[in-house]
């Protein structure tokens, strides 16, 4: 197979369609057989339950070219368990999650062309998603539904790739007790949206969200959780009920743990003892690793000692045991990989 002729090398994280993608539609109360298709628009009434009341969930993962050339995606069965948490909080038919990983196969299969190669530092972003299809106008969930998945090839999420971000703690929420936090719904990446651009028009790369109800504890980003690493080299990240169970974050304590000997702590976090701790990065399936180098907190800033211009000790550690494992020269846990072709 012939790859697209692509700069691989200088992709960012932007929507570049490929050639095909999945689709599967559920109605009277049963998923149909699914397929691949070529078209990447979709015709839907002006009423559909998306439109009118957000019913959308999503999940993203990655497929990587190995070193010895094979195609694998990293965990996609917790992409498929998460989904169906998520569509049980929204009221949606799980698209159930043996299926969902046949489907990521099928999709990136399709689109082999596309999946950059090793080395290139660029990947295939997989996006499965879905949505309420069917008029709704009282408020109440849809009878219909429709789940995709497309692919687009991606590098890194951050502009200037691995260089120490600066983020800024919010004064806007993301999440409420009890609320959609830990699930992955559209709904609150748009009510993140004024967040983002207010913190890209002072100056910052993302936003730090703390705890709506006491505003004293470290949440997470707009689209990464945290990780820390105390001065005498702990791995912490934050434990809470309202932020996104990452994927990223659950293999680097792992990783962590079992590859490096760290000693590993989910906990709460306190914006007060940021501060002391030696590295800060943002893990997710978009952003990796990144590293924080500053954590502005109204004017007062908090400079880790890792400094601003590369990933601190620990943290490059864990990034390069993850990504070498993700592109198969580091051995990877049992079922952590799934061959693709
Ligand atoms: N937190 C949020 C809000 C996210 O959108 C993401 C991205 O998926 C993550 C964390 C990281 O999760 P994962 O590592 O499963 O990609
Ligand atoms: C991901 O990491 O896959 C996400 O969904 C995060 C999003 C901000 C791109």
């Amino acid at each position: 197979m012939e790859k697209k002729k692509i700069d691989w090398e200088n992709l960012g994280f932007s929507y570049i369609p490929t050639d095909k993608r999945y689709v599967a539609n559920f109605k009277d109360g049963k998923w149909d057989d699914g397929a691949l298709i070529t078209d990447a628009n979709i015709v839907m009434n002006e009423c559909a339950g998306v439109l009118q009341y957000a019913q959308t969930i999503f999940e993203g993962l990655k497929a990587y070219t190995t070193e010895d050339g094979h195609i694998v995606a990293f965990r996609p069965d917790l992409n498929a368990e998460r989904l169906v948490n998520s569509a049980k909080r929204l009221e949606m038919p799980p698209f159930p999650a043996e299926r969902f990983v046949d489907a990521v196969v099928q999709v990136v299969k399709a689109n082999a062309a596309y999946v950059p190669p090793y080395g290139s530092g660029a990947t295939l972003y997989i996006r499965p998603y879905m949505f309420g299809i069917n008029p709704v106008i009282g408020v109440k969930p849809a009878d219909e539904y429709q789940f995709r998945i497309f692919t687009t090839p991606v590098g890194p999420y951050f502009k200037g790739g691995v260089k120490p971000l600066t983020i800024c703690v919010s004064d806007f929420d993301r999440a409420a007790p009890h609320g959609t936090g830990h699930i992955k719904a559209g709904l609150n990446y748009a009510m993140s949206l004024h967040a983002i651009v207010t913190a890209h028009a002072n100056g910052f790369d993302e936003n730090m969200y703390l705890d709506s109800a006491t505003r004293t504890k470290v949440e997470e980003t707009g689209g990464a959780n945290f990780i820390f690493i105390t001065k005498d080299n702990k791995v912490v990240t934050p434990h809470s009920d309202t932020i996104l169970p990452s994927i990223t974050r659950r293999s680097l304590l792992y990783v962590a743990e079992h590859y490096l000997g760290l000693e590993v702590e989910e906990r709460d976090v306190y914006l007060e003892e940021v501060k002391e701790f030696a590295e800060c990065g943002l893990c997710g399936t978009a952003a990796v690793i990144s590293p924080v180098g500053k954590v502005v907190d109204h004017g007062k800033e908090i400079c880790f000692p890792s400094g601003m211009e590369k990933m601190g000790p620990t943290i490059q550690k864990l990034y390069d045991t993850l990504t070498g494992i993700q592109m198969g020269h580091i051995e990877a846990p049992e079922g952590w990989i799934k061959v693709i072709e």
